[in-house]
């Protein structure tokens, strides 16, 4: 599947041998801000609108589809954007192997393959092991945001997250400061969003969660209900 003829993704294609272990992000960008993950980037349009509008953060997209990383890195490139590389990867394997705990600010995974026959459900992505990585690798107020379309997928999704009570749930709020009307600005959510399709969403942070915040900041509430948009 070639989506485009003459990718040039080395730039901002982030390849670690195996038997590295965890890496420094330092190392990779040359700075400390702080890095997000994007896990199943697809066309990477959510990862480069971010690196683009969030400077000051770095981004890690996750994509197990060999053109469509190579696609979303060669995108980056094309961008010139230094903040921001995709990783060739099953998602949960390369933090496992890969990613320090405490060490990112954000945790995004939008509209994941929803694998909607029961016999199936093992594959789904959202899994009590895969929160509890999300929870380990993440660093105290990180968040972690999910988006999907498919209501069964979703009450999937709000069970795993009731079952990890070291992540409080929180009000979902775009990652993205320019949102075009969008959520996240996925090339899933602009199609489905032409279809009239709900999106259902939940957001959890890790650690303690501020009953009321300063003034001029949003209330964050304990055990909100998750969100249905549409
Ligand atoms: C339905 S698509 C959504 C793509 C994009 N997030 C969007 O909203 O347009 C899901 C993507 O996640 C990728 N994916 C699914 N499971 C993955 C995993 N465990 N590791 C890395 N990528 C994964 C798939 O290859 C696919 O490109």
């Amino acid at each position: 599947m070639a989506l485009r003829a003459n990718l040039d993704p080395a730039p901002n294609l982030l390849t670690v041998a195996d038997a590295a272990g965890k890496i420094s992000w330092t190392d990779i960008f040359g700075n400390n801000h702080p890095v997000e993950l994007e896990i199943g980037s697809g066309k990477g349009t959510f990862i480069l609108a971010a690196a683009e509008q969030c400077p000051q953060h770095n981004y890690i997209g996750m994509e197990w589809a060999k053109a469509y990383c190579d696609f979303a890195a060669d995108r980056l490139r094309r961008h010139g954007l230094a903040n921001a590389r995709m990783v060739h990867a099953e998602a949960l394997w390369w933090i496992r192997c890969h990613v320090e705990e405490n060490a990112v600010a954000g945790v995004h995974v939008y509209f994941p393959d929803p694998w909607p026959k029961s016999r199936h459900h093992k594959r789904r992505l959202i899994q009590p092991e895969f929160l509890n990585e999300a929870h380990r690798i993440l660093a105290p107020g990180g968040q972690v945001r999910v988006v999907t379309d498919h209501a069964d997928y979703f009450e999937w999704i709000k069970a795993v997250f009731a079952g990890q009570s070291a992540l409080a749930e929180i009000p979902f709020e775009s990652p993205l400061p320019q949102r075009d009307g969008g959520m996240v600005g996925t090339n899933f959510e602009k199609k489905y969003a032409l279809e009239g399709r709900c999106f259902y969403v939940i957001a959890a942070q890790k650690g303690a969660v501020e009953e009321t915040s300063a003034a001029g900041r949003q209330k964050v509430v304990k055990d909100v209900p998750a969100q249905k948009t549409g």
